[in-house]
């Protein structure tokens, strides 16, 4: 944690919301860091908190092998604010009574604030709030008063204003509680006293600051994706570099209609920055040649590029750092917050690099969140165009043309996602989906066009909403842009006799077919 700047302190116990108090945190422009429950006090004493928020988790305190600290936390004089289990956490270790709740409570309810500071400040008294506990704090530990209560709650919230110990029974950080993010602003901001600084101007000027220290008069090698985070590393290093920079493109062939070129537009001629470009297209169609099998195609590539990546920074000449995108969530050292879903993605990765580097590493998106990172590149300037792409998949249309890889398939392909995207743009919905794109079926079936039979491939067409593409809804469009997509890919596009649409959702779908 920077110590130079305020922060907060969450330490997790578990909830699958988590990550979100940070997020709610960051944005009342205060700093703000994730550490396992597990975080021993001389660490947290070194990091140097001004205040520390206990998550929620899915435990009961008073059942054997619960998640703990040590009750020297309480003493630290550091203000703290539990949230459900943090709250019944906060209570049992400091001798108050904390029982099954006669009724579950899950959803939204009533909430009666009695003691409007400081936690309430600015807000009414009657306010709606997610719950989600089967226990509760019965009886409140001694210098404790009842804040807030709703029908079945009687501690919804309790507050010891002279330790500066807070707790609340719901959960402030989830979008179901409307007034959530003015409860946390209050603690950060009138409990903890922090000073709302932690803006993208003040982080940009931080990490041009840290890179330049890090890096020195030496050489940093970047592989460049053109996805947002990629991009938003290339153009804070330029800033902070210049030419001591050289990115590394790689053209494997399965790329979206156009995507090299505007690579190379925005990169060399816009920012004028080292930009190397690899055609490796036939490299890899060569060793997709003859795989159909989806994992078997991802390792394909996965190897291929790792492959053209080290041989193309050798010819470059010597590096000495390698910069990378990783973002917090990547970094957050906590199960509950990757989730199992971290492992069944693992596959996800294959497209990056090996961990075994001969490179030191620069990643200056460590600290941030993927829309903090969309923040940042506005911050530097970025066009909206580059800083708002719909996420594309590491091994790119080779899991999207089902089955095996040819140039032809892809070619085709392209066409059809470019009418996608295009339509969906016109349409003003291309920031409002997650993603929108063809994929190739081979599958063949029978048409007529004029007097002609055909009898070619399918194109599908998947488009989606979602928040973090673990879950996902098909997208409903609208009448009009299927007509549109539907009309164009059968007339623009030779080789695709038949459009279909996808409405399956995630899960049990996946997004991608393969
Ligand atoms: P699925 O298909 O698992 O996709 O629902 C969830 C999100 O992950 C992306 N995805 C990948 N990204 N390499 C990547 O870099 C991959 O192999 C890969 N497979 C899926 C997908 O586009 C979606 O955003």
């Amino acid at each position: 944690m920077p110590t130079a700047q305020e922060s907060i302190l969450v330490l997790d116990f578990g909830s699958q919301v988590t990550q979100l108090i940070a997020r709610r945190v960051r944005e009342a422009k205060v700093y703000c860091e994730i550490h396992p429950y597990t975080t021993s006090l001389e660490k947290i004493k070194a990091l140097a908190p001004k205040g520390i928020i206990l998550s929620g988790g899915p435990n009961s305190v008073y059942e054997k092998g619960a998640p703990h600290v040590d009750k020297g936390l309480f003493e630290l004089g550091i203000p703290i604010l539990g949230i459900c289990y943090g709250m019944q956490l906060t209570a049992h270790l400091l001798g108050g009574k904390v029982r099954k709740a006669a009724g579950r409570e899950f959803g939204h309810a009533g909430l009666e604030v009695l003691q409007a500071q400081p936690l309430f400040a600015g807000l009414k008294k009657g306010l709606s709030v997610w719950m989600s506990h089967g226990d509760h704090v019965q009886g409140l530990p001694k210098g404790f008063t009842r804040a807030a209560q709703s029908a079945n709650c009687p501690n919804a919230a309790m507050a010891d204003p002279k330790r500066r110990i807070y707790g609340i029974q719901f959960h402030p950080e989830v979008s179901h509680t409307p007034h959530g993010r003015a409860m946390l602003a209050n603690f950060v901001l009138r409990v903890c006293g922090c000073k709302a600084t932690w803006t993208m101007d003040n982080f940009l000027e931080e990490s041009i600051r840290k890179v330049r220290a890090q890096v020195g008069s030496r050489k940093v090698l970047l592989g460049l994706s053109g996805g947002v985070d990629s991009s938003v590393v290339a153009v804070l290093l330029h800033k902070a570099i210049g030419k001591q920079l050289t990115c590394c493109f790689v053209d494997n062939g399965l790329l979206r209609k156009d995507e090299r070129a505007k690579v190379e537009k925005v990169f060399r001629s816009h920012y004028k920055m080292n930009l190397k470009v690899a055609d490796a297209s036939a490299f890899f169609l060569k060793r997709l040649k003859g795989i159909a099998d989806p994992e078997k195609k991802r390792k394909a590539i996965g190897k291929a590029f790792i492959e053209v990546f080290d041989r193309e920074s050798k010819k470059l000449g010597r590096f000495d750092f390698l910069a990378q995108g990783t973002l917090y969530p990547d970094v957050i050292e906590s199960v509950s917050v990757k989730g199992p879903s971290a492992v069944i993605k693992s596959h996800h990765n294959v497209g990056g690099l090996p961990a075994k580097m001969r490179f030191e590493l620069v990643e200056p998106l460590r600290e941030l969140f993927k829309d903090e990172v969309r923040l940042l590149g506005a911050a530097l300037g970025m066009p909206e165009e580059m800083i708002h792409r719909q996420p594309f998949p590491g091994p790119g249309l080779g899991i999207r043309v089902l089955g095996e890889v040819t140039r032809e398939r892809c070619d085709l392909l392209r066409e059809a996602d470019a009418i996608v995207v295009d339509e969906v743009r016109k349409a003003g919905l291309y920031r409002k989906l997650w993603q929108s794109f063809a994929v190739l079926i081979p599958v063949r079936s029978v048409g007529v066009m004029g007097d002609d039979r055909t009898y070619e491939y399918t194109c599908g067409v998947r488009a989606v909403t979602s928040s973090d593409g673990m879950t996902a809804d098909w997208a409903d469009l609208p009448r009009p842009v299927l007509v549109a997509i539907s009309n164009r890919i059968i007339n623009e596009v030779r080789g695709f006799n038949r459009v279909v649409l996808d409405i399956s959702s995630k899960p049990p779908a996946t997004i991608e077919w393969e």
